[in-house]
């Protein structure tokens, strides 16, 4: 089989490499993979940012989508033919409060003609979907729901998101699903028109406009209840201003920096709660697809590419370029 290795940090680090297929041990499946999808997180592991004391060579992605080929005699609850996706952390569940295992990074990755991965690190993908659509859920998605879930977002609620990148995209459709108003920014016009044809409501330019936080304030009246928070350092500040009284703010990415000075008296008084969140269980993926399913959410793709042009993929991601989510295409 033909898979692709991590074989160090370099720019020519991620190399494709041919192996004999693998065979289960106890409490692993085998899944033919029919797609998977790039995450931002992909790019900083290539890179050595993520963690630099990686265990290499490593198998990348998270996310991927396929058809179980063969189960480990032990394994009760997913048979061959099964259409299953991966699960971000292979030993994070509603049971445990630790864990260390997530795929494609501490764990083998599913860039690959075949992904070997154990019982728990995998879920039954909804009927509805194509394997394109379910491998964009793992991570994204995941992580856009928890961040709704946490901050307990109702219909009339008002959330807001930074930028048009996978998370933000998955957030923009849970949140119209469940009747809250949407407020999104971009750098780019063109995705604010594809985000309104989605449904947001209010879109705003950040790079035209840098108080944005205090606009999209101004665009609910009230201010927000949620803001998904992928910027760091330097939207902090701005997602603050944005926030209505006992606002959420779900701390998940530092695009724009890992530190910022605050006003904590600001947060005193707007009675602030901040979570920081990591993608979220399995049971959060469970409750996901049902969510998903029940209101019949296609994924947005921006971008599907050939499996061979997969480590020019993982690197491209940090461009920007993209709305929603990108696929690589492996047996499909
Ligand atoms: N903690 C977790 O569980 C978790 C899970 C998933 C992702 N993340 C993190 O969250 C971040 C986003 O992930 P993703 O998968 O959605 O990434 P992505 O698909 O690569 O999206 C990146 C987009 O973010 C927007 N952006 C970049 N800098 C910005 C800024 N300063 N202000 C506003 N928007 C900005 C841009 O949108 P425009 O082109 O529209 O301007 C860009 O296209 C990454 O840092 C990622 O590592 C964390």
């Amino acid at each position: 089989m033909k898979l692709f290795e991590l074989q160090s940090f370099n720019d020519d680090g991620l190399k494709m490499i041919e192996r004999g297929t693998p065979s289960p041990c106890l409490g692993e499946v085998i899944i033919k993979v029919e797609s998977a999808s790039i995450n931002f997180r992909d790019f900083m592991i290539a890179k050595g940012l993520y963690n630099p004391n990686l265990s290499l060579p490593l198998i990348p992605l998270s996310d991927g989508s396929g058809e179980v080929v063969a189960v480990g005699d032990d394994v009760k609850n997913i048979k061959v033919g099964d259409r299953v996706s991966s699960v971000f952390w292979q030993d994070w569940n509603a049971d445990v409060t630790t864990r260390m295992m997530s795929t494609g990074c501490d764990a083998a990755g599913v860039l690959s003609e075949y992904a070997v991965l154990p019982e728990a690190a995998v879920l039954p993908i909804p009927d509805y979907m194509s394997y394109q659509e379910a491998a964009t859920l793992p991570c994204a998605a995941v992580t856009a729901w928890t961040c709704i879930m946490a901050a307990n977002i109702k219909a009339g609620d008002n959330v807001l998101l930074l930028g048009t990148g996978g998370v933000s995209i998955f957030g923009l459709q849970i949140a119209k699903a469940l009747g809250a108003n949407v407020i999104i920014t971009s750098s780019s016009d063109d995705k604010l028109a594809r985000a309104a044809g989605l449904g947001a409501d209010t879109t705003i330019n950040y790079k035209d406009n840098p108080e944005w936080g205090k606009q999209a304030f101004e665009a609910t009246g009230r201010g927000v209840n949620l803001v998904i928070e992928i910027g760091g350092g330097g939207t902090f500040n701005q997602s603050m201003e944005a926030l209505t009284i006992g606002g959420h703010i779900s701390i998940i990415g530092a695009l724009s920096g890992v530190s910022t000075e605050l006003n904590l008296l600001n947060m005193v008084f707007k009675n602030v709660h901040t979570h920081g969140i990591t993608v979220g269980t399995r049971e959060d993926h469970e409750a996901m697809n049902h969510f998903l399913a029940e209101h019949k959410i296609h994924p947005v793709i921006d971008k599907e590419v050939s499996f061979d042009q997969g480590a020019e993929a993982i690197i491209g991601i940090a461009s920007g370029n993209h709305f929603g989510k990108i696929v690589v295409n492996i047996n499909s």
